[in-house]
This record gives C-alpha cells, structure tokens and sequence, in this order.
C-alpha cells in the first residue's frame, strides 16, 4: 500500500495540508503526533519530560514500522526525517513530500506553542540553526520539494494532488 508522507519543519503546514489533502484525495489522513499521544496516553511534552527526547525518537521510528498497511496520508513529526532509517522506511513505503517553508513564517506560527517542547527549550537563533540543519534531511527524505511561500493552501493541496496522480500514472 502506498501512503503519502507529509515532511518538514514544525509549523511549515504538514497537518493543515494534510487534513485538506485527504478531502481531495479521498484518502484517510492521520496525524503521527496525534496518534502517538493516543497509543501512549500522554502528551508530547510529558513523553519528553518523562521519558527524554532519545524514547520520543523510538516511539517514531516503531510508529513508522507497525502503522496500519493502508493507503494514506500521514503528517510527520517535524523530527521524523532526521533518522536515517525513517527515511528509508518512508520512502519504501509511500511517496514522501517536503513542505518547504520560510524560517520566518514557520517561527510566527509556532513561537508561543506550548505543545513543542522544542520551541519551548530553545532561543529563536538556536531553532533557526536546527531549521537550516534539518533542512538537508527533509531533502534527503523527499520525493518531491514544494515551496510553500506565496501560495494558499489550496494550491499547494492541488500541486500535490496532481503530483500525486501524475506519479500513480492517472
Ligand atoms: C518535533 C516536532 C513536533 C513533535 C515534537 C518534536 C521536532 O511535531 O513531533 O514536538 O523535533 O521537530 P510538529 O512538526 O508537528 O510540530
């Protein structure tokens, strides 16, 4: 079964295009964070305080390999594809997508999130840097790149769409 993968940063849109991806695909949708606080029965921030960011990682990559074999569209975690082993498993099973957003549009979404423990441990400097690092595994990761800047979400729910279809040979 072929799922589609939503990458990228925190804030750069995964769950908001994902939730209107489903609609136009007629595909079910999950968020990865949602259901991992489901399984666990704890928030993120409690899995990180209880437990460490490194057992956050492994809950990730276990959720990555047990998930239902079921055509999808899965949002990822903004650290999914940082591991190298996510990203190989992603893209053996589905077709992965990065959302490529601005450093400055993504941080006026999520500055005062209190639900990301990553914004919440660290300057705005030091999530910049991260957002640059990370940005080579996002492209590691992705089949396709699409630019969010400038665009609505409709469009960019559209492009990915019709890649999708393009890429299936509809
Ligand atoms: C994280 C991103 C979050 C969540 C956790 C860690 C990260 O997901 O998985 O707080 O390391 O970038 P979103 O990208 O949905 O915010």
């Amino acid at each position: 079964m072929r799922k589609i993968y939503l990458v990228g940063f925190m804030g750069c849109g995964k769950s908001a295009i994902g939730r209107r991806l489903s609609f136009f695909l007629k595909m079910p949708y999950y968020d990865m964070d949602h259901e991992i606080v489901r399984q666990q029965g704890m928030t993120i921030p409690e899995i990180f305080e209880k437990y460490g960011e490194a057992h956050f990682r492994k809950i990730e990559t276990e959720f990555l390999k047990n998930f239902r074999d079921e055509a999808c569209i899965i949002a990822t975690g903004g650290g999914v594809a940082v591991n190298e082993e996510n990203r190989r498993i992603m893209r053996q099973t589905g077709l992965v997508f990065f959302l490529d957003a601005k450093f400055e549009d993504i941080y006026k979404r999520i500055r005062n999130d209190k639900n990301r423990p990553i914004v919440q441990s660290t300057t705005e400097q030091e999530l910049e840097n991260l957002y640059h690092q990370r940005r080579k595994s996002y492209r590691l990761a992705g089949h396709i790149q699409v630019l969010t800047a400038g665009r609505t979400l409709r469009q960019i729910v559209e492009y990915i769409g019709f890649q999708v279809k393009r890429l299936k040979g509809e």
